[in-house]
């Protein structure tokens, strides 16, 4: 057997240009491809070609994750074995991404030779190294997310990462000694603040930290579960398939013999709910081995549907490709980057993917391309004329617009993409009321102004390309099709073309094809998805106005909210009425994140008798409308109201 980690050392990352290397989790093959898988997937697409476009040597890798109980059970079910098993769906995966053009350096698969050669030798390594001891160890196992859960973090009796029950068990297994390397990871993430982001994933993980996170069991008996990787230095276990798989990040570079170029650059892009074995064991795995420790933990929401996590158990999975298929590659792209603010849970539907293409890409940017290209041809025959001298608003325009680039790199590197893309529409808009200011259709009716009309239409034209190759990360379809418009061809392009204005050649001749984003016909899509029937409504006893009058409601700001120290459900509201400051405990944590609520002005029950709530005084409660599914919406005002304002 070669020694990977020695045959590779490190090489200097080339030239002078930043590295920037991003993964996707590796997925799991128990189940095909849904709209999380896709998002991460596309989120780390984005990102790269972003990179790439900035000037970064870039290497971007996503796979399968192909061990493990759950999914040898999977295959089991399927009545298939294991290695047809996977084989299968780790090609569905491949399929859809290549389908959905996702530019991956690498796809790797953990039941590869090249994957499980790598992971023997960190596990030697750590074996030799005296991190790796035999024992005993009863707990909670969730096979759902194939790790033993402690009483503490069970919500409601179940798993908080699967939301399955785990169950009892007693094993003879090899543990890592994690815990011996809790202080130095605690230490680690207190003098970097940005190697888990967003906070509230770093404050999570710096929690877990707190107490002893204990050793971790690294193997299982061959006896139970045989579909795994042999420890080298016993063959009757095989190693768990967590310990396995966040390897694959390491492997897939040592194998193509990259390491030295692209580690310890890495970002990692995963949702929340795999933050505990990229935060606490994936750190500490590395620091055993030897090896220096990633650079970034980057961790979003879920896409929730109906207010629940998007998952096969609950079946409420959407195909991607069933969706790019109705929509469209680069707009679906742009919605999901658009609507998911990082780090938080967004709500997936369809109506809202048809209004954002309508807003943004059919009205705002599709305008901007139809007007443009429709005046140049009816005043200039579609020949892009040269700039005439430049006016205050011409110019104001052109800064406005080359101030992106810079921008949007900020943008990126805090994770802020939905900002990113809000900042270019923008200025976008900016374009469209332009036009309106400048009004073209009444230069062309002045001879003597035509000069001037020169420079609005070029100006409008600059102010498109710069808009093609600052979506072109995003949407690389649509925005080489819009160059393609303007007369620019397929050429490709790079961030700096954004930073010049002036680029087209006067001469060029420019026309307008198909429109890039139709509009979506909103009530023929209502009607498509279908109103739900419902139920008759249940009515309670009527009562009369009296009883009505005898409760306050009252308008109140949230300024502070925190979840509750003991209750997974409930969230401590403060909410000021003006003059007086009151404690709301409220059940809607599932619903909302607390920075969500904050600013918020809702309507409180205010004569509420105080109650404490697992220890906390509540002094009120705050109306939210719940339908059939459990789903909550809070109550706010459509207009402005000092706080402290009666509800009657
Ligand atoms: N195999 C492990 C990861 C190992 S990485 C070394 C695994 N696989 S998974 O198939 O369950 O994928 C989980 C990931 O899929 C999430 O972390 C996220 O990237 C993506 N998502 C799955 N459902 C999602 C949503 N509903 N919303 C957003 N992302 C989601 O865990």
């Amino acid at each position: 057997m070669t020694d990977a980690l020695a045959d590779h050392p490190p090489t200097e990352p080339q030239g002078t240009r930043d590295v920037y290397y991003a993964t996707t989790p590796i997925f799991y093959v128990n189940a095909a491809p849904h709209i999380g898988h896709a998002y991460t997937t596309i989120l780390v697409d984005i990102v790269t070609r972003f990179h790439r476009l900035k000037g970064d040597d870039t290497f971007f890798l996503t796979g399968t994750d192909e061990h493990g109980e759950k999914v040898a059970k999977a295959a089991t079910a399927a009545g298939v074995s294991s290695q047809d098993y996977v084989d299968e769906i780790s090609g569905e995966f491949r399929r859809t991404w290549d389908a959905m053009g996702i530019s991956y350096d690498e796809f790797i698969r953990t039941t590869e030779a090249r994957h499980q050669q790598v992971v023997q030798e960190v596990l030697q390594r750590v074996y030799d190294a005296g991190d790796i001891f035999y024992g005993e160890y009863s707990g909670l196992y969730c096979v759902g997310a194939e790790r033993f859960v402690t009483e503490k973090e069970l919500q409601d009796g179940r798993c908080p990462d699967s939301e399955d029950p785990p169950e009892y068990r007693t094993e003879a297994n090899y543990f890592f000694r994690m815990e011996k390397y809790r202080p130095w990871l605690r230490e680690h993430i207190l003098r970097h603040p940005d190697f888990i982001r967003p906070e509230r994933y770093r404050n999570e993980v710096l929690a877990m930290l707190r107490e002893p996170i204990g050793d971790l069991s690294i193997s299982r008996p061959r006896s139970r579960v045989p579909w795994g990787i042999p420890l080298p230095w016993d063959d009757e276990h095989v190693t768990y398939v967590w310990f396995d798989a966040l390897l694959n990040y390491w492997s897939a570079l040592v194998s193509r013999g990259v390491e030295g170029r692209y580690w310890p650059a890495v970002n990692h892009f995963i949702a929340k709910d795999i933050v505990k074995p990229h935060g606490v064991f994936w750190p500490t795995m590395l620091k055993a081995a030897g090896l220096p420790v990633y650079q970034h933990l980057n961790v979003h929401g879920y896409w929730l549907m109906d207010a629940r996590k998007m998952s096969k158990s609950l079946g409420n999975v959407v195909r991607p490709l069933d969706l790019q298929e109705k929509y469209g590659r680069d707009a679906f792209r742009y919605f999901l980057l658009r609507d998911m603010s990082f780090g938080l849970d967004a709500n997936f539907t369809e109506p809202a993917i048809a209004e954002r293409i309508n807003a943004d890409l059919a009205n705002d940017l599709g305008n901007l391309l139809n007007r443009t290209l429709g005046m140049l041809g009816k005043y200039r025959d579609g020949i892009v004329p040269a700039f005439g001298p430049l006016e205050a608003a011409d110019e104001e325009l052109r800064d406005a617009f080359l101030a992106l680039p810079d921008q949007m790199v900020a943008r990126f590197d805090a994770l802020q993409f939905d900002r990113a893309i809000e900042d270019v529409m923008n200025v976008v808009r900016s374009a469209n009321k332009y036009i309106a200011d400048q009004a073209p259709w009444l230069l062309a009716k002045d001879p003597d102004r035509s000069a001037r009309l020169d420079t609005v239409l070029r100006t409008c034209l600059e102010a498109l390309r710069c808009a093609s190759v600052l979506f072109e990360s995003v949407m690389p379809d649509k925005c080489r099709d819009l160059r393609v418009q303007l007369g620019l061809g397929e050429g490709s392009v790079t961030l700096d073309d954004a930073r010049r204005w002036d680029v087209i050649p006067a001469g060029t001749r420019a026309s307008a094809g198909e429109p890039l984003f139709p509009r979506i016909d909103l009530e023929a899509l209502a009607r498509e998805i279908e109103a739900p029937q419902g139920e008759p409504l249940e009515h309670k006893p009527e009562i009369a106005l009296g009883d009505f009058a005898k409760v306050e409601f009252r308008v109140g700001t949230v300024t502070h909210a925190e979840p509750h120290p003991k209750a997974d459900k409930l969230l401590v509201l403060t909410v000021s009425f003006g003059a007086e400051t009151r404690t709301v405990v409220s059940g809607i944590r599932e619903h909302y994140e607390s920075d969500e609520l904050v600013g918020k002005r809702v309507v409180v029950v205010a004569n509420l008798k105080p109650v404490k709530l697992r220890g906390v005084l509540s002094q009120g409660m705050i109306l939210a409308a719940e339908d059939a599914q459990g789903r909550l919406a809070v109550v706010t005002l459509d207009r402005e109201m000092p706080d402290g304002s009666e509800v009657r």
